[in-house]
């Protein structure tokens, strides 16, 4: 693998690989991430977007609650008027926030507006729980309205999303941050079955048995936190937490590649199948992160080593959505 962190390479998209969802639509297998955990202002992030897409990404991963998209849709805008990329040429997801599972359509129409297009490619329901927490909040704050899952509740919101599709506003909708019970009711229940699910997945956290019931399941997965999410916010970090970058195992490979190891995760990740969506406003991270898209495999024996340093070691618990009397752990365990 070649370190090309300081020459701010550019890939060409048609070389990078995409997945293939059960309409026929492609996906690209990497995205950049836009959430900048509290440390980047919307301007730097939608510049870090422009950056991106000038590299090559062609997948963007965008949510309502991230308080950016309108800075995201100028920067979509301004490319599209100067014929950088086209909208066809670029995958948009958004997501849902948990304040609005009631209004569905006003809340994507909003997401479509900020955005400044007509059309989402993936519309998320970002938590299963209508569960809110106002921005930035410390991680002892609570909604003093919180409830467990409810599944009659979530196919009120999934069928305002299958009627998002219905009026042609997203060519996809799909869910997060879900547990297997809950996806097999959904399964059972809906009728227009969710694309993809965006999992939290990283060497440290592979989760293994909900990725193979989603890929088994005609779902493809969309690994959040790829890189172990350094710099998140204090709020989502606990003194148990694990730092995949650092494992001995992570580092070892990366050195024999000459590539920082955070590379090295997500070329794990895109080699396990899961399209990893890092997150960075520096080029030359951005630039290392899509290079290593088109880089050769890594061997069967470094892909069986990362695979036995799983930690089982989730990084965003979700504590500040838990509601009375719960730990963080209700909203995973169903
Ligand atoms: N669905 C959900 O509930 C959910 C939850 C969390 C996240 N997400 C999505 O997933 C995206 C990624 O997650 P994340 O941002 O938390 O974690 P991440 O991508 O694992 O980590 C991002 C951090 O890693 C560092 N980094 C990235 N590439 C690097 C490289 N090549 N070398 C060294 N350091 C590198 C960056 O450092 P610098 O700051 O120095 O650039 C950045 O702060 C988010 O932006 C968001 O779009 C979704």
């Amino acid at each position: 693998m070649s370190n090309l962190e300081d020459k701010y390479c550019t890939v060409s998209p048609a070389q990078v690989p995409y997945r293939t969802l059960y309409t026929g639509a492609r996906i690209p297998a990497i995205g950049m991430g836009t959430f900048g955990s509290d440390n980047y202002s919307a301007d730097t992030i939608a510049a870090a977007v422009e950056q991106a897409i000038r590299m090559g990404y062609r997948h963007i991963d965008c949510a309502s609650v991230y308080g950016n998209e309108k800075e995201i849709g100028d920067v979509f805008a301004r490319l599209f008027r100067e014929g950088v990329v086209t909208r066809d040429e670029l995958w948009i997801t958004s997501k849902l926030w948990n304040d609005s599972h009631g209004r569905v359509g006003e809340s994507c129409r909003q997401s479509l507006c900020d955005l400044q297009i007509e059309r989402l490619d993936l519309y998320l329901v970002h938590w299963p729980f209508p569960n809110h927490h106002a921005p930035g909040v410390s991680v002892e704050s609570r909604d003093a309205n919180a409830q467990p899952y409810r599944h009659e509740n979530y196919m009120n919101t999934w069928q305002a999303m299958e009627q998002l599709v219905d009026e042609g506003l997203t060519r996809h909708i799909g869910t997060s941050n879900m547990s297997i019970p809950k996806l097999e009711r959904l399964l059972a229940d809906c009728r227009i079955r969710p694309a993809c699910n965006e999992m939290e997945m990283h060497p440290h956290f592979q989760q293994p048995e909900l990725f193979n019931f989603v890929t088994a399941h005609g779902m493809v997965a969309i690994g959040y936190c790829p890189v172990g999410s350094p710099n998140r916010p204090d709020r989502d970090k606990t003194p148990e937490d694990t730092v995949p970058i650092d494992d001995p195992v992570i580092v070892n490979i990366a050195r024999k590649y000459g590539v920082h190891p955070a590379v090295i995760c997500l070329k794990w990740a895109l080699q396990n199948g899961q399209i990893p969506i890092p997150f960075s406003v520096k080029p030359e991270k951005l630039a290392a992160n899509i290079h290593i898209a088109i880089e050769p495999p890594l061997t069967d024996a470094e892909m069986a080593a990362i695979k036995s340093i799983d930690k089982n070691c989730r990084f965003i618990k979700g504590q500040v959505f838990t509601w009375k009397g719960a730990t963080w752990e209700a909203l995973w365990n169903d």
